[in-house]
Order: structure tokens, then sequence, then C-alpha cells
């Protein structure tokens, strides 16, 4: 099934708790860029009496929904946690099915992407991914290229540790001087050089943790942690996070809630190189 996922219209029901929760949202301050820990598929089978691997399958659909849903609010960049380096120390057959669940949902969504204009972006260390998927996601990363919608980034075989030291070393062997690197020059060394930090960062299945996950980029994200267990999320727990978002007083460090002032000393703030992007 293919969707041109123009507008919300004809997606969200009439009177359905997705309207109700649609109307919520302020359409002029979305956040530019998601980030998701999609998290608890293995609890998701074992309630049902189900392998593990059968709660990966489940989340992809998951994945699939909110790609949609994000593209069709008009969110820019979608960051989804995929594959940690620490996933590895799982049992090789769970390992080979969530390598060969990103392999076909490569091949089943790649057209929607193409069609929805949605550009693919890896983060991660590529060698490491078995060949057989880098190979495909080098093919729908080069076909997507251009496209402008939104940003799909998967962070496959990911770490954010691992992801700064690697930073460190190329800026060693470009012999960087050290008075040259600020906040700014470094994160051109980033996977992530590309994207603005994420503003807000969903983790379901309740843990309260990062896990690896964009260590330097949420400096100041908004952290949202659902119950929901990633099989489970739909896009009215997307809407959710959003509305909750949106309700949220960024500060950077500042005071505006006390003084009402936007920003007032925003060159004291450019001296001091501003962590968000945004
Ligand atoms: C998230 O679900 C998927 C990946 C980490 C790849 P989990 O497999 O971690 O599910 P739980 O945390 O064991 O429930
Ligand atoms: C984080 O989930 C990694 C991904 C969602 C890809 P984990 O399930 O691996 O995290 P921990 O081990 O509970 O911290
Ligand atoms: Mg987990």
């Amino acid at each position: 099934m293919f969707f041109m996922f123009d507008t919300l219209e004809g997606y969200i029901q009439p009177g359905s708790v997705e309207e109700a929760l649609v109307r919520q949202i302020d359409f002029s301050r979305l956040p530019a860029h998601i980030a998701i820990i999609m998290d608890g598929n293995g609890r998701w089978a074992r309630k049902r009496n189900l392998p593990r691997t059968e709660g990966h399958k489940a989340g992809s659909e998951s994945v699939k929904e909110v790609v949609e849903a994000c593209a069709r609010l008009g969110i820019k960049y979608l960051t989804l946690y995929a594959f940690s380096r620490e996933n590895w120390k799982r049992p090789k057959e769970e390992v080979n099915t969530l390598w060969n669940l990103l392999k076909d949902y490569l091949a089943d969504e790649n057209k929607i992407l193409v069609e929805n204009d949605l550009r693919l972006k890896v983060i991660g260390e590529r060698k490491g991914i078995p060949y057989f998927v880098r190979r495909e996601l080098a093919r729908v990363e080069r076909l997507t290229r251009n496209n402008r919608r939104m940003t799909v980034v998967l962070a496959l075989n990911y770490g954010g540790r691992q992801e700064i030291i690697e930073a460190v070393r190329k800026l060693l062997k470009r012999k960087v001087r050290p008075e040259d690197l600020n906040e700014e020059t470094f994160s051109k060394y980033l996977d992530t050089a590309d994207l603005p930090d994420p503003d807000l960062l969903i983790r379901t299945s309740g843990e309260m943790r990062l896990s690896n996950f964009l260590l330097w980029q949420c400096a100041y994200t908004e952290l949202w942690i659902t119950p929901v267990l990633w099989p489970d999320f739909r896009r009215k727990d997307l809407f959710q996070a959003i509305i909750e978002y949106q309700k949220r007083e960024r500060r950077f460090g500042g005071l505006n809630h006390l003084t009402g002032e936007d920003n007032k000393n925003q060159d004291n703030k450019n001296q001091n190189e501003s962590t968000s992007k945004n």
C-alpha cells in the first residue's frame, strides 16, 4: 500500500481521539527534529508468550506509522535508534533478525520514501553493519539524497561515545589547532554534522536512560518517556509527545520564564556558542 503523505486530511478521522489531539498541536511551534529510542520490543513479545523476534517484527509497523505521521505533520528530521553498538551482545539469532528486518523495511519502504520526498540518512559505524544491509542502505540513501520534505535518520551500529571518539580521531588526523576548536567546529566532525540537535527525544517502554544515544546532541533536548512499548506506539502517542513538548519551557540556561525577555543577551549567548542549532 502506498500513500502520498500530502496533508492530514483523510488521515485523521473526524471525532476520533487522534483528531482531538491534533487540534491541540500548535503547528507554528513544531519540534524540527524528533529522535526516538524505540524500546520494549522484547517485553511486548514476552507478554504474548512470543519469541523476542516477533516483537521486533511488530516494531517495524510502528516505524512505518511514525514516519508517515511525522511527514504529514511537517516534522523536518526524525531520528530512529534502531541498533546500538552494544546490541551486538544479544544472541546471534536476534541480531540477525534485526538486520533482516531492516533490509525488509528498506525493500518495502524505499518507494514510499521516494514518492513522499523523504531523505534517508544513516548515522553510526557503517563498516560494522552486515554487507547485505549496507548495500541496501547506500542504494536508498543515493535514491533519496535530494529529497527535502523530511530526513529520516537511522541510527545503526550507533554509539554516542564512539561517535565522539571518532570525531576526535578525525580532528587529530587533520591537525585541527586547539584554538580553532569550539562547539560548532566539533559538531562538524560528528555523524550528525548536517542535522540540527533534536528538540524532542522520545523513549518508549519506560526506561529512564539514554543508552549511549546522541550524547553530545541531546545537551538541551526535551525528554519524553512513555511506558508504551514500541510495538504499541501509534500516531496518537506521537501527537501526545508533541503536545507535552509544546508545554515545556526551553530555557537553555537562561531566565526567560522569570524576565519574560526573549534571549535578550543574544550576543553573550552566541559568544558562548549555544548548543541549540535551531
Ligand atoms: C528495542 O527493543 C529494539 C532494539 C534494541 C533493537 P528491545 O529488544 O530492547 O526490547 P526490550 O527492552 O528487551 O523489551
Ligand atoms: C537502546 O535500547 C537501543 C535501541 C533502541 C536501538 P536497549 O534495549 O539496547 O537499551 P538498554 O540496554 O536497555 O539500555
Ligand atoms: Mg530494550
